[in-house]
C-alpha cells in the first residue's frame, strides 16, 4: 500500500464553522415549562428542526441516546424531558424529508453487536445516498446494563478496548465490497464482481465474528465516525478512530487547549494534524440586543433550574432525599450517602468522593452567599456568556473560534423543541455568511464532503489481497485505520 501524500504535521486553521444540531431527547436543559414548547417524540417535531437546520445550511442533525430513562434516588427521574425514539428509525424517517443534512445516530459499542449495528449504520448511509453518521459512546450507566440480556457494567478501560474491537470489525466490513462490486449494467454476466465482496472474520478477546457484509459502498463509502466521550483512553481512541470529536469543550481557551491535546495524540496515532475534526456541544441563547439576550438567558435558566430541579440535582451527588431544603436557602448541612453515589450510576455521580465535593461546594456556595438554587443554576450553566448576545455580537465571537481553529464548528443543543433554531437559522447564520466563516452552500451531496473530510483509506489496505478478510486472533491494534492523505 502507498499514499500519495504524507499527513500534515502542522494544524491548519480552515477559518470555518460547521453547525449540527443536537435533538437531546431526555435530558435536562431542554424546556419544556414554555407555551412553545413541543413534542419530544412526535415526527412533526423532528421534521421541523431537521428541515430547519437544513435551511441553515447545518452540516449535521444529531440524535443522543440512552437505553433507559434515567433515575433518580431509585426512581424514574421525573423532572428530566423524557422521550427518545431510536435514533436509525428517526434518521431514517428524515431521510425522506430532507437531502443534504448529514444523519447522525448515537449507538453505544457496549450493547451493541459490531455485524448487526454495521449492517443498520450502512442501511442509513444507502438510505441517505451517503449522509449517515455514527457517534460512538461508551455508556457509562449501570442502568443501562440491566436493560440487556448481558447485564453489568463494564469497566472504563474495558469499555475503550471493546469499543476498539468494535469498530475496527465495523470499518472491515464496510471495506468487504469493493467499489465496482455492483454491475453497472444490465448485460453484465454476473450482478456482482466475483470475489468483490468478502468475509470479515474476527477472532478475539472481545468478538468472534464471521461475517458476509449484506451491502455494498454508500455514496461516501461508509458512515462518518463522530467519537463523544473525554478521558484519556476516550481521545486517544478518538485519535486512532473518528472523523469528528462530539467534545464537551466550548469555551475559547479550553477549546484551544483541547485542540493542541487532539493534535498531538493524532500526530501519534500516525495521522494527520487535520485528520479529526472537533465540534463541542453548545447552547446559544440570542437576542436582537445584549440587554434582551441576558433576559432571554435569565428566563431560559429559571425554566431549566426550578426549585425542583435545583433540589434534585444536589440529591444526586448527597445520594439522599434533601426535600426539606429551601431552594433559597443555603446548601444542605447534611452529609452524602457515599454508598448511594457510585459513578455507575452515571457521570453525575461522584461514589467516594462526594463527601469531599460536598465540603468543597458548601464552602464555595458560603463564601459567594450563593443559595441552592443560584449555586445549582452557576454549576449547570454551560460555560460563561459565551454564546449568550446579540446576533452580532455572538457572530463576531464565533468568527474568532473560526480564525484561531480551536474548533470546527459547534453542535448546538436547542434548548426549545421544535422552534429552536429560528433565531439561528434567520439571524445568526447571515451574519457568520457575512464574516465569511460560514457555508453559503452544500459543499457535496455526502456529509463526508460538506464536512470536508478525506475519503478514508481502507481498513483492510496492507492485508493480502483475498477472497477473506481477517483480523489476527486477539489483535486488534494490527489494523489501525491508516493516515488519510488529501
Ligand atoms: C459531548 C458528549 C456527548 C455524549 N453523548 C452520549 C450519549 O448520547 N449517549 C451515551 O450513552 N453516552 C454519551 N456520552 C458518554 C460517553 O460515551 C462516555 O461513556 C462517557 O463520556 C465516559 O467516557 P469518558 O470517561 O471517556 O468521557 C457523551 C459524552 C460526551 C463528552
Amino acid at each position: 500500500m502507498s499514499h500519495s501524500t504524507r499527513p500534515a504535521t502542522e494544524f491548519t486553521p480552515s477559518g470555518q464553522l460547521q453547525l449540527g444540531v443536537f435533538f437531546q431527547g431526555v435530558n435536562s436543559g431542554t424546556v419544556w415549562k414554555a407555551a412553545e414548547s413541543g413534542s419530544q417524540t412526535d415526527f412533526e417535531s423532528f421534521r421541523r428542526i431537521a428541515q430547519t437546520a437544513e435551511r441553515g445550511l447545518f452540516a449535521a442533525f444529531f440524535l443522543g441516546e440512552g437505553l433507559r430513562l434515567r433515575e433518580h434516588l431509585g426512581r424514574p427521574h421525573a423532572l428530566d424531558v423524557a422521550g427518545r425514539p431510536d435514533a436509525q428509525t428517526a434518521l431514517a424517517a428524515l431521510a425522506a424529508v430532507t437531502t443534504n443534512i448529514g444523519l447522525v445516530a448515537t449507538q453505544n459499542t457496549t450493547y451493541n453487536d459490531p455485524a448487526d449495528l454495521a449492517h443498520r449504520l450502512s442501511t442509513l448511509d444507502l438510505l441517505s445516498s451517503g449522509r449517515a453518521a455514527w457517534n460512538i459512546v461508551t455508556t457509562d450507566n449501570a442502568w443501562t446494563g440491566a436493560n440487556f440480556r448481558r447485564g453489568g457494567y463494564l469497566d472504563h478501560a474495558d469499555r475503550y478496548t471493546h469499543a476498539e474491537a468494535f469498530v475496527e470489525t465495523a470499518k472491515r466490513i464496510w471495506d468487504a465490497w469493493d467499489e465496482d462490486a455492483i454491475a453497472t449494467s444490465a448485460s453484465s454476466a454476473r450482478w456482482s464482481a466475483e470475489g468483490a465482496a468478502r468475509r470479515v472474520r474476527h477472532n478475539g478477546r472481545h468478538y468472534t465474528v464471521d461475517v458476509v457484509p449484506r451491502l455494498p459502498r454508500s455514496a461516501q463509502y461508509r458512515p462518518v465516525l463522530f467519537q463523544a466521550g473525554d478521558s484519556p483512553e476516550g481521545r486517544d481512541f478518538a485519535a486512532r478512530q473518528a472523523d469528528v470529536i462530539f467534545s464537551a469543550h466550548p469555551q475559547l481557551d479550553d477549546a484551544l487547549d483541547f485542540r493542541r491535546d487532539i493534535v498531538e495524540r493524532t500526530l501519534r496515532a500516525g495521522r494527520g494534524a487535520n485528520d479529526v475534526k472537533i465540534m463541542p456541544a453548545s447552547e446559544f441563547i440570542l437576542a436582537a440586543t445584549p440587554q434582551e439576550a441576558l433576559e432571554k438567558k435569565a428566563w431560559v435558566r429559571s425554566l431549566q433550574i426550578g426549585p425542583q430541579q435545583a433540589i434534585a440535582y444536589l440529591e444526586q451527588f448527597w445520594g439522599r432525599e434533601l426535600q426539606g431544603y429551601d431552594p433559597d436557602g443555603p446548601l444542605p448541612d447534611i452529609d452524602p450517602v457515599v454508598e448511594e453515589t457510585s459513578e455507575t450510576r452515571g457521570s453525575g455521580f461522584h461514589g467516594a468522593k462526594a463527601r469531599q465535593l460536598a465540603d468543597q461546594w458548601r464552602a464555595e456556595a458560603k463564601e459567594k452567599g450563593l443559595s441552592i438554587r443560584q449555586f445549582v443554576s452557576a454549576k449547570t450553566s454551560r460555560g460563561d456568556s459565551t454564546f449568550t448576545g446579540s446576533y452580532t455580537e455572538v457572530a463576531d465571537r464565533l468568527a474568532e473560534y473560526a480564525r484561531t481553529g480551536a474548533v470546527d464548528g459547534f453542535n448546538i443543543s436547542p434548548w426549545l423543541i421544535p422552534t429552536g433554531l429560528d433565531d439561528i437559522v434567520n439571524h445568526l447564520v447571515p451574519e457568520l455568511q457575512e464574516r465569511g466563516v460560514y457555508p453559503t452552500q452544500y459543499a457535496g451531496s455526502t456529509l463526508r464532503e460538506n464536512l470536508g473530510l478525506a475519503a478514508p483509506v481502507r481498513a483492510d489496505a496492507g492485508n493480502e489481497p483475498g477472497p477473506v478478510t481477517s483480523l489476527d486472533k486477539g489483535s486488534v491494534t494490527g489494523s489501525v485505520t491508516s493516515p488519510a492523505t488529501a
